[in-house]
């Protein structure tokens, strides 16, 4: 019998394609190029099965174009870049990549939350260009994190996770707000109490922002919620982009509305608004909250346990929309 086809859509570690190889006919992309969704399309024909790592749009137009297509396994936990009801609609299956980057993501948020309330990278950058003649006592000084108010809006895994190292590593008093509320003794293992949104944006000396983008929480921080927050406070945003207006966000920045930001995040990356580019008081990374070497392995292994789970055993292991399971043997065409 021959082997299912599927296409890996960007580079990823050799091994993992290897151990992919031994189950699929494979495609793979080790120039690591970046397709145009037409390209894709093209790519895609006569695939059965993909490999996407989170940049890659699996929307209405592909899915029409590419019949053959049964499962999309994205390398992430974050999922807009599936239209999941499409994909349901036409009995294609999507997978994610949740728990495994849980703990790793968590501490990256924390990393920002120090650098942009503690002033790291413009301490160093002070340095580095030279700048340093002398100490002063106000050098650099910045905002407390162990014993103050920390705001997480997203209480998710990840979510969870910051809050755990907010209340019993940093002593801080953790608020949190999420579409639905946590069980009673979950917020007590997390040491967080649930508010309402604009509570916690008063509140809060620091506000990490850990929630998907969706058309629910477009610009859910703009202006306006921005003017509820402490001109001392930090916003550390390590959901997605477009959870914050980035450009309202500069302008808060700029005009000391508030204190720091540390962003992972940005609307339209890789692009990152100018205005941010230009501003000293917002620690700015490249998306790699969950980059350290084995919680990427772990998402690709699990990517790539989601098409074999899938293919051999109609069992895919983080299926997101698992309705398209039912019928025997699978998905589309079957
Ligand atoms: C990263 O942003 C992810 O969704 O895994």
């Amino acid at each position: 019998m021959s082997k299912p086809r599927i296409l890996i859509a960007r580079a990823i570690f050799p091994d993992i394609v290897e151990r992919l190889a031994r189950h699929f006919d494979v495609e793979a992309n080790p120039l690591d190029a970046i397709w145009t969704g037409t390209e894709l399309i093209a790519r895609l024909h006569g695939k059965q099965g993909v490999f996407t790592t989170g940049g890659e749009r699996i929307d209405e137009g592909l899915l029409a174009a590419c019949p053959d297509l049964r499962i999309c396994a994205n390398m992430a936990v974050g999922y807009n870049n599936f239209d999941l009801a499409a994909m349901t609609a036409r009995g294609v299956l999507g997978t994610n990549a949740p728990d495994v980057l849980t703990e790793t993501t968590a501490d990256f948020g924390f990393a920002l939350l120090m650098a942009a309330a503690r002033r790291i990278s413009e301490g160093e950058r002070f340095l580095r260009e030279g700048l340093w003649r002398r100490w002063s006592y106000d050098m650099f000084a910045g905002a407390e994190v162990h014993g103050s108010t920390l705001g997480i809006i997203g209480m998710g895994r990840i979510g969870q996770g910051i809050a755990r190292r907010g209340a019993h590593g940093f002593g801080m008093r953790v608020l949190y707000h999420n579409r639905s509320r946590l069980a009673p003794a979950r917020e007590a293992e997390c040491g967080a109490r649930y508010v309402d949104q604009n509570e916690l944006l008063r509140s809060a000396d620091h506000v990490m922002l850990v929630a998907p983008y969706t058309p629910a929480t477009h610009h859910l921080i703009g202006a306006a919620e921005l003017a509820l927050m402490k001109p001392t406070a930090t916003l550390v945003n390590i959901g997605r982009g477009g959870v914050v207006d980035d450009a309202a966000l500069a302008a808060a920045l700029r005009e000391g509305r508030i204190a720091a930001a540390g962003l992972d995040v940005f609307e339209g990356e890789p692009r990152v608004h100018p205005d941010l580019l230009a501003l000293r008081n917002v620690v700015l990374t490249p998306h790699i909250a969950s980059a350290t070497v084995a919680t990427r392995r772990a998402m690709a292994n699990l990517a790539a346990d989601n098409l074999i789970g899938f293919f051999e055993r109609n069992e895919p292991l983080t299926p997101l929309n698992p309705e398209v399971l039912t019928g025997p043997g699978g998905t589309r065409n079957s």
